[in-house]
């Protein structure tokens, strides 16, 4: 693997406004970008709000699964961050991995896992659900995915953390996803 010029895709799994796991997802994107990481190239997000997917067969034809494809194609690494809704990843999170492909394009994408919820358990379910789901299709999860529980007391309203442990833990995926890609 080129352990210099990294190309990270990052995919939100909710078009929820305003979502929690999209904050802590940007705290892991701006690690990636500090000076602390000089291999990383750029960094995208996948943001579903600004997108179309059709469900499976259901051609619309204005559907973005093509250009997500490409880039995660081009990717080197990705992380997939979903919340937990109803014990489970987020519906979003699982129709993007069904617009991939069949055999899908995540297929041996090394993989960081991020999970956010409101319960103080944390998004558990939901990230062992990803895992089970992604390994299924290929890809290749990365071990200890980053749980993130009582996600709403550690952001304040404008989306900033306002807990320097959880912050610590959010964007120490950064660290866990580049020393999978250059080991
Ligand atoms: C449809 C729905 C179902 C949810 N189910 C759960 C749940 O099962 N467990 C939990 O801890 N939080 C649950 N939540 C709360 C989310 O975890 C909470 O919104 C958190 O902020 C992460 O989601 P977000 O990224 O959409 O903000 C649910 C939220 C929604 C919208």
């Amino acid at each position: 693997m080129n352990k210099k010029n990294l190309y990270i895709y990052a995919i939100l799994g909710t078009s929820r406004p305003k979502s929690y796991t999209g904050y802590a997802l940007d705290l892991v994107v701006d690690e990636l970008l500090s000076d602390r990481f000089q291999n990383i190239k750029s960094v995208e997000i996948l943001r579903p709000n600004h997108v179309s997917l059709d469900f499976p067969d259901i051609i619309s034809g204005d559907s973005d699964a093509e250009k997500i494809k490409k880039n995660i194609i081009k990717a080197d690494g990705l992380i997939f961050a979903t919340p937990e809704y109803h014990g489970s990843i987020a519906a979003m999170a699982k129709l993007i991995i069904e617009n991939l492909g069949f055999p899908s394009v995540l297929k041996d994408k090394p993989i960081a896992l991020l999970g956010c919820a409101a319960g103080r358990s944390g998004a558990v379910k939901a990230l062992e659900q990803l895992s089970v789901i992604l390994t299924h299709v290929g890809a290749l999860p990365i071990h200890h995915p980053t749980s993130i529980g009582s996600v709403r007391s550690a952001f304040d309203i404008h989306g900033n953390c306002i807990d320097r442990d959880i912050e610590g833990k959010i964007r120490n995926l950064a660290t866990n996803l580049v020393m999978q890609l250059t080991k």
